[in-house]
């Protein structure tokens, strides 16, 4: 297993190229097992989720490859319907095969997704939704095993304890493109990433009113065609390279990130005293004074992601005042917080809050994360710490961040891969 090793030295400076977005291209990819047609999905990043959704096409007898950034999927005649535990253990996100093979198939059987570090992760609203379509669902050997003969449109509210679901909304949807009648999602959530796979529904054949909103009606269609589409960026990406320039005092370009995306992440940077400018293709971060803590609640978008939590933390790990971040998507999502604490952060957990105490600076330690943003928060916190810091259990990041430490090193970091002995 890789580490990557980071040397503290500071200020990054250049300009970076944000990738296209891994959760926009996973649920994409799956609804590409709608149609006999071949599809084209562009700006797909290289990464190892990809490959184990690609991994799941190949199970499916679904022909898909990956040339550099471009994906094309053929699923031309494929007939198998079964996403095995051993690929949906190492990826929930696998999930998201479930309505397109219940619409296509008439008949799913999806490994049910194990536990996860950032806290307990049902799937009510997927299997909720898809009843209302009318499928009849079954858990049998840990599998979800579903039945799609009897569907038609139905009208289902997909709202849970924490507001609107991502995958949910994209199951259901995907499944009510292909069944015949009328569907409405209420609380449909609005992530850039739904709108991604909405425009590529449409782009299909797919018939959706709502595109965006939280009210989705679909007409189902009988038949979906093969489609070309770019994946829009990565704001995850984009922001945490944000928060790296942020966080070295450096001077970033993000090439190719949409900053109407990130429209509460930017926000509450700009708060925070950072200088933030749109440049043609992408935008700027400047540090250009002493920055402030800020308090941050996470929230369904257009509210601030719970993907950039961690990330935010260790930049006001090293902001003078005291900070307050409530997470309020996945309560339990700080597996960071001691890890930072290792490195000499001063951060308490308090119920759903973490009271960070900004302190003068970090030192470098060998560190470990259990989770992807977890992971990145740690990567930030060692580029502004003395000494030589080690995150260990990279594939985290690699399921998440392509080339990392080709990007970073690219700014000016000193950081690169070792193998753990
Ligand atoms: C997506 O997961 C993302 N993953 C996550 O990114 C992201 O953290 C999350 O959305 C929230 O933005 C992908 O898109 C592949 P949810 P998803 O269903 O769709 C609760 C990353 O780091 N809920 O929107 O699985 C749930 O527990 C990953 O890239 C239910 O109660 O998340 C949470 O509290 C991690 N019942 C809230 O809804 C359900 O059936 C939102 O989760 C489903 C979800």
């Amino acid at each position: 297993m890789d580490k990557l090793v980071i040397e503290g030295i500071g200020r990054l400076e250049g300009t970076v190229t944000i990738s296209g977005a891994k959760n926009a291209s996973l649920p994409i990819l799956a609804a590409t097992l709608l149609s006999d047609e071949k599809s084209v999905i562009r700006n797909v990043p290289m990464l190892r989720d990809i490959s184990t959704m690609l991994k799941i096409f190949k199970c499916l007898d679904v022909k898909a490859r990956q040339d550099g950034d471009t994906v094309v999927v053929d699923p031309k005649g494929y007939k198998k319907c079964m996403a095995p535990y051993e690929l949906v253990s190492t990826m929930r996100a696998s999930i998201c095969v479930l309505g397109p093979l219940l619409a296509k198939q008439k008949f799913a059987q999806v490994s049910y997704p194990g536990g996860c570090v950032i806290g307990p992760r049902p799937i009510d609203l997927h299997l909720k939704g898809l009843e209302a379509l009318g499928a009849g669902i079954k858990v049998e050997k840990g599998y979800i095993v579903a039945d799609g003969r009897r569907m038609r449109g139905g009208h289902v509210y997909l709202g849970g304890h924490f507001g609107s679901s991502v995958l949910a909304t994209a199951n259901v949807m995907m499944a009510a493109v292909l069944t015949k009648g009328v569907t409405i999602i209420e609380n449909a959530a609005c992530e850039p990433e739904v709108v991604d796979l909405t425009s590529f529904l449409m782009k299909m054949g797919a018939k959706i009113k709502g595109h965006g909103t939280h009210r989705l009606i679909i007409e189902g269609v009988r038949r979906l065609h093969g489609a070309d589409h770019r994946v829009i960026p990565d704001r995850i990406e984009a922001g945490t390279y944000a928060i790296a320039a942020a966080i070295t005092k450096g001077d970033v370009t993000l090439r190719n990130a949409k900053l109407e995306h990130m429209v509460a992440l930017v926000d509450k940077l700009i708060e925070s005293g950072l200088h933030i400018r749109k440049v043609p293709n992408g935008f700027r971060v400047k540090y250009v004074k002493k920055l402030k803590p800020i308090d941050v609640t996470t929230l369904p978008y257009p509210g601030f992601p719970t993907d950039m939590q961690a990330q935010v933390m260790s930049l006001m790990a090293v902001t003078e005042g005291i900070s307050v971040i409530t997470e309020k998507i996945y309560p339990d999502r700080f597996t960071h917080i001691m890890e930072l604490n290792r490195m000499g952060a001063d951060i308490r957990l308090e119920g759903p809050s973490a009271i960070i105490k900004g302190v003068q600076g970090l030192s470098g330690a060998p560190v470990m994360a259990s989770d992807l943003r977890a992971s990145a928060a740690l990567v930030l916190a060692g580029l502004v710490a003395k000494g030589r810091t080690e995150v260990k259990r990279i594939y985290h990041l690699d399921r998440g961040y392509e080339k990392i430490e080709e990007k970073l090193a690219a700014l000016g970091a000193s950081v690169w891969r070792e193998k753990e002995k």
